[in-house]
């Protein structure tokens, strides 16, 4: 059953310079309980993505098409029911836990305060709660005081409060939105580990937006590579990574190790393409990815390409001239 399904989503900012499209008709469709990751290089609009979703953009920010999410179109929703929808149905974690935590709230007191917001229940429950959610994590309570504050935590700490906080709500969909980037590397691992655990434990949807595609490879059944605020390819894992399609894809996994499809393998990072992404307000009706790509003709410089179907179903990357199966 499909839980989510962005269609046609389009987000314009107005600038000085005029309307900045910063995210140009994206579809997507997750099922309850499936695990999806999404990647791309910086600035290509995966967290504008995210923050769609959870009714959190820029004030100016316009978004277009639909978000339809158990059945309904959030893009309608007022804020009250918005709110409703954001923390007890849709959880997010997000890279810089500080931008989420109030500051100047207890650890304890901010997980039981979204647990009775969300779920309706009474102080002495959410406290019993809040001390089971915080342990899960691997925040004891006999060592890590609720009572602690934000600011006394380390980064890794503050992500686990995170995770606590969305464990508590028990969302249908959690959205992580690069949440272990900030990270020492030893500490993303624990943490990303314990993303999966949780997603697995209470059946979550989990769309995960990461740069590293050990970890796609590894827990998303499906993957989405985003670039100039497009999906540019997209299908089933394992069908993707046996046949890469999109020169700009390929770019990005290039220096990827053979390990990539081991869970263990760790730290397969992005590569660096030359060039960059364009600009939202100097995007062309051309390729995006032309003036960047090896494999440019003028036909990429004069129109766009759309997704179309590759060898095997679902598996769709938008480009002209995408690398036929049978090299591989
Ligand atoms: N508040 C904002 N106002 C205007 N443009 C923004 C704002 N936030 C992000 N952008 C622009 O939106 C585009 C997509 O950004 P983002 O979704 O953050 O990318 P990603 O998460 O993939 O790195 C970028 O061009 C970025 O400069
Ligand atoms: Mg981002």
């Amino acid at each position: 059953m499909t839980l989510l399904a962005l269609e046609g989503l389009t987000v314009d900012i107005p600038t000085a310079d005029g309307v900045a499209r910063i995210l140009d008709g994206i579809d997507l469709a997750l099922d309850a309980g499936e695990w999806q990751g999404i990647v791309g290089e910086s600035g290509c609009g995966k967290s504008m993505t995210a923050l769609a979703v959870m009714g959190l953009l820029p004030e100016r920010a316009i978004a277009g098409g639909r978000i339809v999410f158990d059945g309904r179109d959030l893009l309608t929703l007022d804020e009250p029911a918005m709110c409703r929808v954001r923390g007890a149905e849709i959880g997010m974690i997000f890279q810089e836990p500080m931008t989420a935590l109030n500051p100047v709230k207890t650890i304890g007191r901010q997980i039981a305060e979204g647990l009775r917001r969300t779920r309706g229940i009474g102080r002495a429950e959410a406290e019993a709660e809040t001390r089971r959610a915080m342990g899960r994590v691997g925040l004891d309570p006999a060592r890590f005081s609720p009572d602690l504050y934000p600011h006394q935590l380390s980064g890794g700490q503050r992500q686990r409060v995170m995770i606590a906080m969305v464990l508590a709500r028990r969302p249908k969909l959690l959205i992580a939105d690069e949440p272990t980037t900030a990270l020492d590397v030893t500490v993303q691992a624990e943490i990303l580990k314990l993303v999966a655990e949780i997603a697995d434990e209470t059946g979550m949807a989990l769309l995960l937006i990461t740069h590293d595609l050990g970890v796609v490879a590894a827990i998303a059944e499906a993957v989405h590579v985003m670039y100039a605020g497009r999906i540019v390819e997209t299908g089933p894992t394992d069908a993707v990574f046996a046949h890469l399609a999109h020169p700009y894809v390929r770019g990005l996994f290039e220096a990827l190790p053979k390990e990539v499809i081991d869970p263990g393998a760790r730290g397969s990072s992005l590569t660096a393409i030359p060039g960059r992404v364009p600009d939202p307000l100097e995007r062309s009706p051309a390729c995006a990815f032309a003036d960047r790509c090896a494999f440019v003709e003028a036909r990429c410089r004069a129109e766009r390409p759309r997704l179309e179907r590759l060898d095997r179903a679902d598996h769709r990357a938008a480009c002209f001239y995408p690398r036929p199966a049978v090299s591989d």
